[in-house]
């Protein structure tokens, strides 16, 4: 059955850098998701080793962290039926090349290393992302459509 949840997505340095911010946010917009926290944030080696802590020993993670930390990045949280889920199905394959027309990486993307967005693999994983990326906590507002859609 379909849950309201909580979904960490963020735009990497790649995806901010080519102006991508707006397409990619509206695209959440246009679904139905509810914005709950965002912030750009220029994040330290030290914050992505703890966010990428899974894949440390995996041949690609020093350039990964590389990247990561190379700029900015929009961090968000979006609200909503199977957010995880679908969130991913948005973003689309993590290798772009396998990524379907009319996702965000099938339409933006070429290559995994610049695959411009990141989002949780699984509800465990967004709450702690969330929680490591949004310390403070995120914003709790109502929405017009929310008593519609939960
Ligand atoms: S793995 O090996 O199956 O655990 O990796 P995968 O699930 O495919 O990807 C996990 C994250 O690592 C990123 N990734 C890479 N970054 C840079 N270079 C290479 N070669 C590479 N391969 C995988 C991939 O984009 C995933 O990060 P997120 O932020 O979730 O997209």
């Amino acid at each position: 059955m379909s849950i309201k949840e909580q979904t960490y997505i963020m735009i990497k340095p790649d995806g901010v850098q080519r102006g991508l911010v707006g397409p990619i946010i509206s695209r959440f917009e246009a679904r139905g998701f509810k914005l709950v926290a965002l912030k750009l944030v220029h994040a330290t080696p030290e914050h992505l080793q703890k966010h990428y802590e899974d894949l440390k020993e995996k041949s690609f993670f020093p350039g990964l962290i590389k990247y990561m930390a190379s700029g900015p990045v929009v961090a968000m949280v979006w609200e909503g039926l199977d957010a995880v889920k679908t969130g991913r199905v948005m973003l689309g394959a993590t290798n772009p090349l396998a990524s379907a027309p009319g996702t965000i990486r099938g339409d933006y993307a070429l290559a995994v290393g610049r695959n411009i967005c990141h989002g949780s693999d699984s509800v465990d994983s967004a709450k702690k992302e969330i929680a490591l990326w949004f310390p403070e906590g995120i914003v709790q507002y109502n929405t017009l459509l929310a008593p519609m859609i939960f």
